[in-house]
């Protein structure tokens, strides 16, 4: 099959930060067949040359480890179709233009992805074609079905890829390896021995210019619904037949069926804003006072909430997750706290240990396993230690991997019809409780631990 690639919304950032780069990392692979065609479309009217000098500074920028001989190759595969990705006939003069059976990637803001689906129906797309979707899915669960139902009339669910970079993180792939290679840890992996779970992701970075964005998303909807639920998706699924995309969507989509949305808004759910303070050195505005937020719109920053899987494994067993902006810290890991042993054979009461914790961490990856141990001083206490290991970085980054996965015709790192409107459907409580301010909106200092009534503080 000859494969091409269009990329629409070709001159936005996320194109110059993330697509043009894992694409330099797959030249650099010898990953791209020699005839694969990228075509960008884009609203400004640039010539093909004006284009590559474009996306020629990007990857100087954001793939500067690359070798330049290599982003040149790739440059050299780059043409330009200056359009309206809502305008049928601009369509047909890319998808005309690319040849062969495409990967058209909506690398766009959500808000256009239906009437930019709408226009592809009309503009009729070649077999064997896989359209790539950027995240968030649509901005609530009817509008995901919207978009589903309008997908499937132009491919079948196989050759539609929901992006969700986070899938194809080290960390997050090791989840599947931890649990499913290897003998120890599935017997423990249940609520009779799994007392919590943490999903956290947690960022120093604030806004970064992304206020058109962010301001009509929210930390909710940003990650929450995307990327933490399908951590926990992963965290929670029963044990794959293959790693392949049947076997790990009907998994995923199982477990996202089972979770219980937050019943108890004030108590399961924290929303938050950060106001001005100082991250890493860097003086930060309140978020309100940040270009493009309108502050009456009451966007959170911070989002936190806790749910339970209520199936056989995990029913009773509280997962939370929470991530925040412009935090003091980047901790960002999957913790799974198991239960106390039955007895404690220990000490007199003092020092009682904590209780065994495995850590899967982000950036650096990394994997740690808390245990109690004898003490080297005194042999008769007990020590906390940690069989920690750092994860050597990944070959390809998460957008590379990704873009590999898509060109391959692979949507076993995509994430699935079900599985999409079940993320909304958990979330969507929350979201109207929030709306109608029945959870008040938190403020914490930039650089802080986040706002100081959030239950997880405390862990
Ligand atoms: C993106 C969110 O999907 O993920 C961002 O839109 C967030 O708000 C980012 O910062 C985190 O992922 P990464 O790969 O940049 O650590």
């Amino acid at each position: 099959m000859n494969r091409s690639l269009i990329v629409l919304g070709g001159t936005g950032d996320l194109t110059g930060r993330l697509l043009l780069p894992g694409l330099a990392e797959l030249q650099h692979a010898g990953e791209l067949a020699d005839d694969l065609a990228v075509v960008a479309v884009g609203t400004h009217g640039r010539t093909d040359e004006e284009y590559r000098s474009w996306a020629r500074d990007r990857l100087a920028a954001h793939a500067p480890r690359v070798p330049e001989a290599v982003r040149e190759a790739l440059v050299g595969r780059l043409g330009y179709e200056h359009g309206d990705v809502t305008v049928p006939a601009d369509l047909r003069r890319a998808l005309e233009r690319a040849g062969g059976s495409p990967v058209v990637y909506l690398a766009l803001p959500n808000t256009i992805f239906l009437p930019t689906l709408e226009a592809l129906e009309q503009a009729g797309l070649p077999d064997g074609a896989v359209i790539a979707v950027e995240k968030p899915f649509g901005r609530d669960r009817a509008d995901a079905r919207r978009l589903n139902e309008v997908l499937h009339r132009l491919v079948p669910e196989e050759q539609v890829f929901r992006t969700d970079h986070f899938l194809a993180m080290q960390t997050v792939l090791n989840i599947l390896g931890l649990r499913f290679a290897n003998r120890l840890f599935e017997p423990v992996w249940n609520a009779n021995h799994v007392e919590r779970v943490e999903i956290v992701f947690d960022e120093s970075l604030a806004l970064e210019g992304r206020a058109g964005y962010y301001d009509t998303a929210g930390a909710l909807r940003d990650m929450l619904q995307n990327h933490l639920l399908q951590q926990l998706a992963l965290v929670a699924m029963e044990p794959p037949t293959a790693i392949d995309a049947r076997s790990l969507s009907t998994r995923k989509a199982d477990v996202l069926r089972a979770v219980r949305s937050p019943t108890d808004m004030a108590r399961d759910t924290v929303r938050a804003r950060y106001t001005a303070g100082t991250v890493a050195g860097r003086e930060l505005p309140d978020y309100t006072a940040e270009d493009g937020v309108e502050p009456a719109r009451g966007t959170e920053t911070y989002a936190e909430f806790t749910v339970t899987v209520e199936n056989w494994r995990w029913a009773g067993v509280p997962f939370r997750l929470r991530t925040g902006k412009a935090l003091g810290s980047d901790r960002q890991e999957i913790a799974i706290w198991f239960r106390p042993v039955p007895h404690l054979a220990f000490g007199d009461g003092d020092g009682v240990p904590q209780p065994d914790v495995l850590r899967l961490r982000f950036d650096p990856d990394g994997i740690a396993l808390e245990l109690n141990l004898n003490g080297a001083d005194d042999p008769f206490e007990l020590e906390r230690r940690a069989l920690d290991i750092a994860l050597a970085p990944p070959r390809l980054s998460a957008y590379g991997l990704l873009l590999q996965e898509m060109l391959a015709g692979s949507a076993t790192l995509s994430i699935s019809d079900v599985e999409a409107e079940e993320s909304w459907r958990i979330v969507a409580p929350v979201l109207a409780a929030w709306q109608a301010d029945e959870v008040p909106l938190l403020e914490y200092p930039a650089g802080s631990d986040g706002p100081a009534l959030a239950p997880s503080r405390d862990v």
